[in-house]
């Protein structure tokens, strides 16, 4: 049997619960601590997890040799914090998105991880939708023709956060899923948004990002709005794709477009719509824990690796300054 790669876990709330059940699951890993300041969610975890470990003292954990790695699944504020000190440890990470919320300090990551060569993953978990990957591999077959534009719409009278606005909270998902699509760097963004239910934090945000080939994306993210939605549209020359993730996953092809003819005039080509059947039914955030680790033990590089992680904060970054400049676009 092969050697299982040994992980302590920092920060067990309302995601991290996720990420410690299915790291749990992996035959390849061996879950030896989890960390929480919380005392009633160490008692809780204790009971459930009688082969791990819990303790609130995290420089503890990143003492032990044994740990080969970290996975961050604290809030935000404390992810550079914390994914430094493991790095610097010499532990491969595992961080939740978004990477940090400074782009300095993800540089620094960027740079460490090199340095140490030690793995630096990122919880883009929309990359391991398995219908993401198919719509991937769709764009890049050239199937849809060339990429005219592309929108997503992250939206539901969902959880409002009173630390972060909607944009920090739901947006990295969306982003990462632009970029790797279009498989290329912006030059620019903008983005309006308005806070009705909180000063100054925004509930709904559209975010615009510009590339330099002509491509154009918006992103649409609100926790006040009336119904779930969840989908990512790429429109191209030849046809057209749309991934409703609330609609069980379903990724549609529409053979859908508007074609010049040789008398100059365009015609309009509304053809059959099809459903994508031949996309693996796995969980992402299961495809996500496995990722990491046959990133380790193969010493491959992940598919959110760190660099991918400071190139959404990017997009992050220049869209919150332009939030701040009513709108104005922001070069990056
Ligand atoms: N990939 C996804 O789809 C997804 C979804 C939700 C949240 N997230 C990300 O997961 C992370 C956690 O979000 P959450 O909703 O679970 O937050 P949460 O507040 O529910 O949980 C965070 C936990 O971290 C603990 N913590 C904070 N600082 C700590 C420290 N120094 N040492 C040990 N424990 C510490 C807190 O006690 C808390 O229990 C965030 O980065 C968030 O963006 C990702």
């Amino acid at each position: 049997m092969n050697k299982k790669i040994t992980i302590a876990q920092i920060g067990l709330g309302n995601w991290g619960k996720n990420l410690f059940k299915n790291f749990s699951l992996l035959s390849d890993c061996q879950m030896k601590y989890g960390c929480d300041l919380d005392p009633e969610i160490i008692e809780a975890y204790t009971r459930d997890y009688p082969q791990a470990r819990f303790t609130n003292n995290y420089e503890q954990v990143l003492a032990d040799p044994a740990v080969e790695a970290i996975v961050v699944a604290t809030p935000a504020p404390a992810h550079f914090k914390l994914a430094k000190m493991a790095l610097e440890k010499g532990k491969h990470v595992f961080v939740e998105k978004p990477i940090t919320l400074d782009v300095g300090h993800a540089d620094e990551l960027v740079n460490l991880a090199k340095k140490v060569n030690k793995k630096l993953m990122v919880g883009h978990l929309l990359l391991y939708q398995p219908a993401i990957t198919r719509l991937k591999k769709i764009v890049q077959n050239g199937d849809l023709g060339n990429v005219y534009y592309l929108y997503t719409q992250r939206l539901n009278l969902g959880k409002v956060r009173n630390t972060e606005n909607a944009m920090w909270s739901l947006a990295p998902h969306d982003i990462s899923v632009v970029l790797h699509l279009l498989g290329k760097s912006p030059v620019s963004v903008s983005a309006l948004g308005a806070a009705y239910v909180q000063n100054d934090i925004e509930d709904v945000v559209f975010i615009s990002i510009r590339f330099d080939s002509g491509e154009i994306a918006n992103v649409h993210v609100s926790w006040l709005d009336p119904t779930k939605t969840r989908k990512t549209i790429v429109v191209g020359s030849k046809k057209m794709a749309v991934f409703d993730e609330v609609n069980d996953n379903t990724l549609s092809l529409f053979d859908r477009g508007a074609d010049h003819q040789s008398n100059g005039k365009v015609n309009l080509r509304s053809g059959n719509a099809e459903i994508v059947k031949d996309i693996a039914k796995e969980a992402p955030l299961k495809l996500e824990c496995q990722h990491f680790i046959d990133c380790i033990t193969k010493n491959q590089e992940p598919l959110s690796n760190g660099q991918n992680g400071l190139e959404v904060l990017k997009v992050l970054a220049a869209a919150d300054r332009s939030l701040k400049n009513g709108g104005k676009n922001e070069l990056l």
